[in-house]
């Protein structure tokens, strides 16, 4: 099977914001509780975040974490969490029915990102609270002094404000489970008020309005159009929420997923634009995918989970090969619109529907997902270029013509490196691949890595390191071709210097 390629480094999509690459923790399960926070362990630091983990996010390049959720920020009092931890409170977390001991807050978790070289993409509650306490909030983390909150901040031992950029005004606002669900009408109202004052307390932030939780939503995509209609002047990005999961156990159609997620975009970007039109603008709203990832596997045990526990394990999803693919593929569907796509977050990073997983007493280990997102983040930094790419396709049940050959290129003109992503989607066949790259003379293949394996739903939780990618790939360039062999099921990675 053969499919074509054609990369030149004047066709551009646009750079790459690196927070593309950016994941997500919410106080829910072992995320924070027994996931980053585990003061007990061997591996814990003085304020006892597990060394390991740290190295592990570290790794994978991880720029910008949102926090601290999800459902959970729509019931939380940001005051609970800072301070004299004895004296914080425990709050019943409705969102999760779990018990929430406050020992983290605002404070700790700007430490640990600190320690893994992470900004923070911090969320308000939009849910039961409002306004008020948005601004406060902004004003404990970003005023540098003299004022209630910013002095409150430095008695908690805080000199230097937090300088935290990027904030999201609430979380799936339009979902019936989320506590304070609104109308679009009322959540557009409120958000515009929130980030108005938000803004005149530190105008240098940047502001995500809240877009469908989902595709299948029954307000998408009117619920992106009104509430645009009323923040557009205030906000600068429109968030987008997607979750896949393989149910029927139909390989074809599940690779196929992520043609949802580039559907997705195409109509986020066209309603974001017609506000546009619509206001005369000239301002331009981009995309904050800021919840991203498979999610099923653990949908029937967190059923029969205990209510009211602390850190109990929740949304604890086992990856498989096959969701590799998948997760590798949303990847390049968000790189091939760089140009709009600024923010995304993969939910979770640990414990939660996560890349890292931790055992309690024991070793952190890495999940499946764990090789493309690293993959993407570490060397998927430039320009997106804009590749011609001709593939042999096939249907599924929901999409058809779905190209075997899912893929695409980032420029890293500082380094001058090429990177190609592709996943090849066959589930008998080899691709071979020919790709122009005339315009990148000189450039030669320095490493094809490949992640594939026999079994698809090959896990790395019984046997560690089960599913970990190789660099045996014999990609190679011959007069200004390059050729290469994408391995049926598989997800390759070819760097060129
Ligand atoms: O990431 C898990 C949950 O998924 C988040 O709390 C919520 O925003 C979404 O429904």
């Amino acid at each position: 099977l053969k499919a074509k390629m054609t990369i030149d480094k004047d066709y551009k999509i646009g750079q790459i914001d690196n927070r593309i690459y950016g994941s997500f923790i919410e106080h829910l399960g072992r995320a924070v509780y027994d996931g980053i926070y585990e003061p007990g362990h061997s591996a814990a630091d003085e304020q006892g975040f597990r060394k390991d983990v740290i190295e592990m996010v570290k790794e994978l390049k991880v720029p910008l974490v949102r926090y601290p959720g999800g459902n959970f920020v729509s019931g939380y009092n940001w005051e609970d969490g800072v301070g004299p931890v004895n004296d914080r409170p425990k709050r019943l977390d409705l969102a999760w029915k779990t018990t929430e001991t406050n020992e983290i807050g605002t404070n700790e978790f700007v430490d640990w990102t600190n320690k893994v070289n992470a900004e923070v993409n911090m969320a308000v509650n939009l849910g039961t609270r409002g306004i008020d306490a948005a601004r406060n909030l902004v004003e404990y983390c970003n005023h540098t002094s003299g004022s209630y909150y910013s002095d409150l901040r430095i008695s908690h031992g805080y000199k230097e404000p937090h300088k935290i950029k990027t904030w999201c005004l609430g979380n799936e606002m339009d979902g019936p489970w989320q506590i304070g669900h609104k109308t679009a009408i009322e959540y557009g109202r409120i958000a515009t008020e929130a980030a108005k004052v938000m803004k005149w307390v530190d105008p240098t932030i940047e502001l995500v309005a809240c877009g469908s939780s989902n595709r299948n939503m029954p307000t998408f995509p009117e619920w992106e159009a009104t509430v645009l209609d009323h923040t557009y002047d205030h906000v600068d990005y429109i968030s987008l929420h997607q979750y896949y999961g393989n149910h029927d156990n139909d390989l074809g159609n599940y690779l196929a997923q992520s043609m949802g997620m580039d559907d997705f975009i195409r109509t986020i970007i066209s309603t974001a634009d017609y506000i546009k039109a619509k206001k005369r603008s000239k301002k331009t709203i981009n995309l904050s995918f800021d919840e991203w990832n498979v999610w099923y596997h653990s949908r029937e045990a967190d059923k029969q989970m205990e209510p009211w526990t602390v850190a109990p394990p929740l949304l604890e999803d086992i990856y498989n090969f096959e969701d590799a693919l998948l997760v590798g593929s949303m990847l390049i569907t968000m790189l091939k619109h760089a140009d709009r796509v600024k923010i995304a977050c993969l939910a979770q990073l640990v414990n939660v529907i996560a890349p890292i997983m931790t055992d309690k007493n024991g070793e952190a280990w890495k999940q499946t997902i764990y090789y493309p997102y690293m993959h993407a983040s570490v060397y998927g930094r430039g320009t997106a270029l804009n590749v011609l790419t001709s593939s042999p396709k096939y249907d599924s049940k929901d999409f058809t013509d779905v190209p075997y050959l899912d893929s695409t290129a980032v420029y890293d003109e500082e380094n001058e490196t090429l990177t190609i992503f592709g996943v090849n989607r066959h589930q008998t066949d080899s691709l071979l691949l020919d790709c122009d790259i005339r315009s990148f003379e000189g450039y030669r293949v320095v490493e094809h890595i490949i992640l594939e394996n026999d079994d698809m739903k090959a896990t790395n939780k019984q046997i560690r390191n089960n599913v970990i990618p190789h660099n045996n790939g014999t990609a190679e360039v011959k007069d200004g071709t390059l050729v290469a062999k994408l391995p049926k099921l598989s997800w390759n990675v070819i760097r060129l210097i």
